[in-house]
């Protein structure tokens, strides 16, 4: 994350951590500044902040704290990554290396494209859903709130991914997948239906 940060030309002061080991010294040769809460009643609310956590219910849960105490949203981008001129992004995102988010998608908030992941043309990625390295999300598709995508799943034209649903990590989806359903194998996905 930090790497990408500096190839993006962000710095970044610090890492805050919940965990009881992490509230001081330092991680990455970057300061620990402990809890969300802790650092801004050092720090105040002129502070961007992004959040590097990969599990898509945490991250929801941090970004609202961290917004709470009045922090601004930053996206990450890598310079490498191509982003169509009329495609959104929504604040808080990152779009890792060797990315492509297509013309005319809208990305929402808080959402991971890892890198080499790749967004066709026309699609909706809601807040805080997370497309792992390789994935290929084809034209005309919706991925719902905190969907995972695992490493090089492929989602076919016009699928939609239900909210908080996970297609594994290979997965091919050729029908729709519902809200909070799993597909881990190749098929119309477990609990899906077709769109
Ligand atoms: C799907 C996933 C979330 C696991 O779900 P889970 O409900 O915990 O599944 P389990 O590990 O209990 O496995 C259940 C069954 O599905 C199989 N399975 C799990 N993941 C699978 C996958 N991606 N493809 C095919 N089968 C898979 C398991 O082998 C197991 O089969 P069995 O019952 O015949 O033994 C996880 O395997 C996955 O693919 N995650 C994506 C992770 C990723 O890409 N991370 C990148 C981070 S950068």
């Amino acid at each position: 994350m930090v790497w990408v940060c500096q190839r993006a030309g962000i710095e970044v002061a610090g890492f805050c951590d919940d965990a009881a080991d992490k509230q001081t010294g330092s991680f990455a040769e970057l300061p620990l500044l402990g809890m969300i809460e802790a650092a801004a009643a050092r720090l105040g609310q002129n502070v961007g902040f992004h959040i590097a956590v990969g599990n898509n219910r945490a991250r929801q849960q941090l970004a609202a704290r961290a917004r709470q105490v009045g922090w601004q949203p930053v996206t990450v981008q890598d310079p490498s990554a191509h982003c169509a001129p009329c495609a959104v992004i929504g604040e808080g995102s990152y779009i890792g290396i060797g990315s492509v988010v297509s013309t005319k998608t809208r990305l929402g908030s808080f959402v991971i494209i890892n890198h080499h992941g790749t967004v066709g043309h026309d699609c909706d990625v809601a807040d805080y859903a997370q497309i792992c390295p390789g994935v290929r999300v084809s034209g005309g598709c919706r991925v719902g709130e905190g969907a995972l995508l695992g490493s090089n799943a492929v989602t076919l034209p016009g699928i939609n991914v239900g909210a908080w649903a996970v297609l594994g990590a290979g997965g091919v989806a050729l029908r729709s997948i519902a809200d909070g359903a799993h597909q881990v194998r190749l098929g119309a996905g477990i609990g899906g239906s077709k769109r």
